[in-house]
């Protein structure tokens, strides 16, 4: 497993790697949930059932880090034979993390996917029948918004899940703000699905004043993340989600605010 001077690996309580980077002073993933089981229970299992039925799925996962939430997607729609195209398109900062994830050690659930982790890592892109996966290198607050309607393809050239799955808005910011949201929902199809662990009042305002309609999600066991779509979602779809009344929630704060990208820039 590579060494890198300002990241450790860390043991999360499911047995999965991550790493924590001391240059956010934050590890990548809930080392209390585990990196495997937040990937899926967080982001994938509910997104992929919100959206179950659709025969192609453009998916966008802020951002690539050790590539779990994509890898996660791939095991999870092969472990259920699910009869859908997916193209994920995963933007990053971090060239040489992404370039040293071919010698990664990760849970014996991605054994089957090595062929496709070394793709990624060595080409940021990979291409089969049924997944395509493209690594963007560089800022997402300047990729995301340059990506053309053209980008995808099938069959709407619009997003339907978004794994929102940065570090969080008090070290890594201006990928929370009204802005940025902003940029993801110009990309979004009308009935997008967004998955993020910050379930921070800034946040849901921020989605909300995108016009996001907002859910707290908690599956039996594991603690509340938050989902938010463009159109209502039928709660009873999916065990464990529950609408938020932004409204009620905005009288009984009116102090609460949406993070701006005019405070950190
Ligand atoms: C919490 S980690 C993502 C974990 C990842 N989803 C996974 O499943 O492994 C956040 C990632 O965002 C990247 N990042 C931070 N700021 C960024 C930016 N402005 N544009 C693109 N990537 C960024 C970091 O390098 C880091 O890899």
């Amino acid at each position: 497993m590579q060494t890198y001077p300002d990241k450790h690996p860390i043991l999360t309580e499911d047995g999965s790697l991550t790493l924590y980077s001391s240059e956010y002073d934050q590890a990548y993933h809930s080392t209390q949930d585990g990196a495997l089981t937040e990937s899926l229970i967080k982001h994938v299992i509910p997104a992929l059932r919100l959206q179950q039925g659709k025969t192609h799925l453009n998916i966008l996962d802020i951002n690539y880090g050790l590539g779990y939430n994509t890898l996660a997607t791939l095991y999870y729609v092969r472990k259920h034979h699910l009869d859908t195209t997916v193209h994920i398109l995963s933007p990053e900062l971090d060239e040489a993390l992404v370039r040293s994830l071919k010698d990664f050690d990760y849970p014996p659930e991605f054994d089957n996917l090595r062929p496709i982790v070394d793709a990624a890592s060595k080409d940021l892109h990979y291409k089969d029948e049924q997944f395509t996966i493209d690594i963007l290198i560089g800022d997402a607050r300047k990729t995301i918004p340059k990506i053309p309607t053209s980008y995808f393809l099938l069959p709407t050239s619009k997003i339907d899940i978004v794994y929102q799955d940065a570090f969080s808005p008090n070290v890594n910011p201006l990928l929370w703000t009204r802005e940025w949201f902003a940029d993801i929902r110009a990309l979004c199809a009308e009935d997008a699905i967004l998955t993020t662990y910050s379930i921070a009042a800034a946040t849901r305002m921020g989605l909300h004043e995108n016009g996001f309609i907002l859910y707290g999600y908690r599956p039996e066991g594991t603690r509340r993340s938050l989902i938010a779509s463009l159109s209502p979602i039928k709660t009873g779809g999916l065990e464990g989600l529950e609408w938020i009344d932004m409204e009620l929630k905005i009288k009984r704060n009116p102090q609460g605010r949406s993070l701006r990208d005019g405070e950190f820039v």
